[in-house]
């Protein structure tokens, strides 16, 4: 069998080159600050042609989304925001268990918030929280031309503060969903305070647990690896949920809670 024969390689790798030159032309068009700069940062190496491969055959943006994450790009801080793979995973579980009530901590320019939003149904709420509006002014103007404002309920103030309130108020175990993706040294009470928050059957997404690899060697000064390696270890241990640790973006925990 000519497997190894030249011409066939030659022609291959001709071939090759050709999709990664339309792939890229594609993606350029479509998700520019995928192939200009990332939007935030990943374990796994965004500029690969596998990786591209995969927001170019599985994305389907919501042109308000797209347009908030351009504008979130020029954003000096723009890492911090999730990336749009995470994003989707997160609509699509929320469509499917049919959540109706999500908490995000951590909310940035709000391209999360407006992406649960979208897909929440009209009687649905995203209790947002931040601590700076400075950010969250930015996405708040889209929310609106979303037409999805009055889903979102955003609470500037520590997210600890608002957790305590809606416990306070008797809404435990009333929410569907909740995404961790605040200050990594309250990722434990954050954890603790959804738990509480959620019903049986709702998850918690919880974001950067593999830290750029820093989990791999924790430094005790460290306190924002120490904070994200302890839950780690925790989680695998809780038998109140059922977890799965994907490697997408930075690292996504997803906590089913039993
Ligand atoms: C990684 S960003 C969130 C990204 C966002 N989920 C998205 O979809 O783009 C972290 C955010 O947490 C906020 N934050 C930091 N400490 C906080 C606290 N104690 N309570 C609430 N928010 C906090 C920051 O202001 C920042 O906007
Ligand atoms: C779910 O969690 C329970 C309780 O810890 C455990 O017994 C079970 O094996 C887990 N199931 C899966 C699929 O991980």
């Amino acid at each position: 069998m000519p497997l190894f024969g030249v011409p066939k390689e030659v022609t291959v790798g001709t071939a090759m080159l050709g999709v990664a030159f339309a792939t890229g032309v594609l993606a350029g068009k479509r998700y520019p600050s995928l192939v200009l700069g990332t939007p935030k940062s990943s374990i796994i190496d965004e500029s690969s042609p596998l990786q591209q491969y995969i927001l170019d055959h599985s994305l389907r943006e919501h042109p308000v989304l797209k347009k908030l994450r351009l504008l979130t790009a020029d954003h000096p801080r723009s890492k911090m925001m999730v990336s749009c793979d995470q994003a989707q995973l997160m609509a699509n579980l929320i469509k499917l268990i049919k959540a109706k009530k999500v908490i995000e901590i951590g909310v940035f320019t709000g391209y999360n918030t407006l992406n649960m939003a979208l897909v929440l149904p009209d009687n649905g709420k995203v209790i947002a929280c931040d601590i700076n509006e400075d950010y969250t002014k930015i996405g708040k103007p889209l929310w609106k031309e979303a037409g999805i404002e009055h889903k979102i309920d955003l609470r500037i103030k520590p997210a600890i503060h608002t957790l305590d309130e809606l416990l306070a108020s008797g809404e435990a175990e009333t929410f569907d969903f909740a995404f961790i993706d605040a200050d990594k040294e309250s990722y434990n009470e954050y954890y603790e305070k959804c738990l509480h928050l959620i019903k049986k059957g709702g998850i918690i997404a919880i974001d950067n647990v593999l830290w750029k690899g820093e989990v791999l060697k924790p430094r005790r000064d460290d306190l924002e690896t120490q904070g994200i390696h302890h839950l780690n270890e925790k989680l695998l241990r809780d038998a109140r949920i059922n977890i799965s640790m994907l490697p997408m973006g930075d690292g996504l925990t997803l906590a089913f809670k039993l």
